[in-house]
């Protein structure tokens, strides 16, 4: 929330439990949806800033970058390209307000991903997934709100960001960039 970077990565053999670290279930939430708490309750705690949160969601599969939020046949005819030193795109951006919408999208998300079909076992070692939240705020009353940003290129050198990721992967990352909301 201060603008540092941060990455959470899980590691290792298929099945032992990466996922459920990151993602949990209903009774018992993972990182991420504990680290969204933690995040929503931050920003009602304060209430001289305001935010604007984003997330995107990817999967790298045998070398190619699907974004898992765009709709099935859009990401396998559109795969998503790096550009320059870490920027993605096209990489959807969903503008989330609530753990539920975070939930929405993190469901879609994994619905989307190659590991959610067949031949599960041969599939898992080679797909990386990485979710990521962009976090943005500005003082009350400073600057000029901005549009929010789906398409919205991903890594923007230069603006501090928390990430985190795991090989099979998920990818949290916060930007605070006191000039855009
Ligand atoms: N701590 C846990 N408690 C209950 N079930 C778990 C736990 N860790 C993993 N599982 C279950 O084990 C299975 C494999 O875990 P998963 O997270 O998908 O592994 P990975 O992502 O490392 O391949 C899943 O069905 C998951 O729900
Ligand atoms: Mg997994």
């Amino acid at each position: 929330m201060e603008g540092y970077n941060a990455v959470i990565f899980t590691y290792g053999q298929t099945a032992g439990g990466k996922s459920f670290t990151l993602s949990g279930n209903e009774d018992q939430p993972g990182i991420i949806p504990r680290a969204m708490k933690d995040v929503f309750a931050h920003i009602r705690r304060t209430s001289t800033r305001e935010y604007l949160l984003r997330c995107s969601y990817l999967e790298i599969y045998n070398e190619t970058i699907y974004d898992l939020l765009a709709p099935p046949s859009v990401a396998a005819t559109q795969p998503v390209q790096l550009i320059g030193q870490g920027i993605l795109s096209p990489l959807r951006e969903e503008v989330v307000t609530s753990l539920k919408s975070v939930r929405e999208v993190m469901e879609r998300g994994e619905r989307h991903r190659k590991t959610a079909s067949t031949d599960w076992n041969e599939r898992s070692s080679r797909s990386h997934s990485v979710f990521r939240l962009v976090i943005e705020s500005r003082e009350r009353g400073e600057g000029k709100p901005r549009a929010s940003g789906r398409q919205t290129p991903g890594l923007r050198p230069g603006t501090p960001r928390i990430q985190a990721a795991d090989d099979n992967g998920f990818l949290i990352t916060g930007m605070v960039n006191t000039s855009c909301l």
